[in-house]
């Protein structure tokens, strides 16, 4: 509203000087300079009134995402744990760089938090990135990550799928978490598009089994356009299936 008001005044504002300057031409000096005089105070004005509507926008814009949470890949503890967790043990949870914010996070639990957007990104060291997206509204720290609540994601076959797995807590009996399968169907035929795998639990497919460069927990995902067959990344010139080095979720939130 203030800043509709001060564009028109600044418009009108433009209109006069014109009109101003086109009389003077045909007078003289001394009378333009006296016609531009309340100009120039009117400008001081109007650059006073924008510089309070820009710090008022400025505001909001600054902290639109707020980190919750970071879970980094191979450090033995598992991120659906560290995420879950009633409460953080800085000794043995915030190892390898783990970390959460309390503060967000319990406001978000508790509703207090007006949580509009969740990001989660995959990273990895060599500043690769995906990001997925999600509606935030009337979520708790559970049930965010959700197949309908996905507002974007670097997938497009995931609206239109009907995937067997979508959440974090994900396929337990295997520790698969913030799991997002379209399919199983033996190890060499699971497709999906994102998957942490933190412990052996029952089976161990070669495409989720630890290395001594990537322990558990390990983070695979689709690095097409599309869900992938998970089985590609056991090929060691594969480039379908990327490994994050830890994900993060943050809020855009008031
Ligand atoms: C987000 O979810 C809420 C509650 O389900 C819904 O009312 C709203 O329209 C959704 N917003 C978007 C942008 O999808």
């Amino acid at each position: 509203m203030k800043l509709v008001l001060v564009v028109s005044l600044v418009m009108v504002g433009q209109y006069s000087l014109i009109g101003t300057i086109a009389h003077a031409v045909e007078d003289s000096e001394s009378a333009l300079d006296i016609a531009l005089r309340p100009l120039y105070s009117q400008i001081d004005t109007f650059r006073y009134q924008l510089d309070a509507v820009k710090a008022l926008v400025r505001v909001p814009c600054k902290k639109e995402w707020q980190l919750v949470f970071k879970g980094v890949a191979g450090t033995g503890v598992g991120l659906y744990s560290l995420w879950t967790a009633a409460s953080w043990d800085e000794n043995t949870m915030g190892v390898g760089g783990n970390w959460r914010d309390e503060s967000l996070r319990d406001g978000w639990q508790s509703g207090e938090l007006n949580v509009r957007r969740v990001k989660l990104s995959l990273r990895d060291f060599e500043g690769r990135r995906a990001d997925l997206i999600f509606n935030g509204t009337g979520t708790d720290i559970h049930n965010w990550f959700s197949q309908e609540r996905l507002i974007s994601s670097p997938w497009e076959d995931v609206e239109l799928s009907t995937p067997n797995f979508f959440g974090i807590e994900g396929y337990t009996l295997e520790d698969r978490r913030f799991y997002m399968s379209n399919n199983h169907g033996g190890c060499g035929n699971d497709q999906g598009w994102l998957c942490v795998t933190e412990s052996q639990v029952r089976y161990d497919c070669g495409w989720e089994r630890p290395s001594t460069e990537h322990p558990y927990p390990v983070i695979v995902y689709s690095r097409l356009a599309t869900k992938v067959l998970w089985n590609n990344v056991v090929n060691a010139a594969d480039v379908t299936v990327g490994r994050a080095d830890f994900l993060t979720i943050h809020v855009d939130a008031e």
